[in-house]
């Protein structure tokens, strides 16, 4: 039993995992405008104040940030800089200060996902971030002090996101919310680091 702070834990994915390490772990949460806590993971100071308000943690899932999907011939470089913004350095910066605020022993686990292997069309954002977040893990991870752990959830779409996304993801299976979450629970509680966790 351990503290786990999942940012997004209200997101669809988020809440699953809250869901999961919730029968086995306290678990705070944080989001823009939900959960326990304020964060705006783009925002290195938010992310500072964060871990100061929620006192001593084990664990820290990110399950948040932005991507932008659209064709490459119109995109622009504001476009290309909302995931590299958002989602690549939201959750570097979350793991930047987590090294230094974690208890002992703890971990921390960011989310890509499945077009990092896959490239869609009007993913040329979406594959290049996803592909740098899975890459950060690998090289954090040799260099994490205190026993601490880095490792990243890959997840396909999910089933509870299907109507929102499908079109982008035609031919590829849904997986359930609860499954995806089970590979955030190897994140958390296994023993290995600098991994993928792929849940396709
Ligand atoms: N859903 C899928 O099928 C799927 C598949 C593969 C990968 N992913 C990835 O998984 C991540 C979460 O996806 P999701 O579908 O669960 O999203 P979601 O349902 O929109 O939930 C996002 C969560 O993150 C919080 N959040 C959003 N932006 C934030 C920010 N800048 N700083 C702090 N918190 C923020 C939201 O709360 P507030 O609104 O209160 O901030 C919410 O709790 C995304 O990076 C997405 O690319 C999703």
């Amino acid at each position: 039993m351990g503290t786990v702070l999942v940012i997004g834990g209200s997101g669809t994915i988020g809440s699953a995992v809250v869901q999961e390490l919730g029968k086995r772990h306290r678990v705070i949460t944080a989001g823009r405008a939900s959960g326990d806590h304020r964060v705006a993971i783009e925002d290195i100071a938010s992310v500072q104040a964060l871990f100061e308000e929620a006192g001593r943690v084990d664990h820290v899932v990110v399950a948040a940030g932005a991507l932008h999907v659209g064709p490459l011939a119109a995109m622009t470089h504001e476009q290309f800089r909302i995931g590299l913004d958002s989602k690549l350095m939201g959750q570097v910066n979350v793991a930047l200060v987590a090294q230094h605020a974690l208890n002992d022993g703890g971990s921390v686990t960011l989310t890509s996902g499945v077009d990092a292997h896959n490239p869609l069309r009007g993913c040329a954002n979406t594959v290049a971030v996803n592909n740098c977040i899975e890459g950060f893990a690998r090289g954090a991870a040799v260099e994490l002090q205190r026993g601490l752990r880095i490792n990243v959830v890959n997840p396909s779409l999910l089933e509870e996101s299907a109507e929102k996304f499908e079109p982008l993801f035609y031919g590829f299976e849904p997986v359930a919310a609860s499954r995806v979450a089970r590979a955030y629970s190897r994140c958390v509680e296994g023993a290995e680091s600098g991994k993928t966790f792929r849940a396709w």
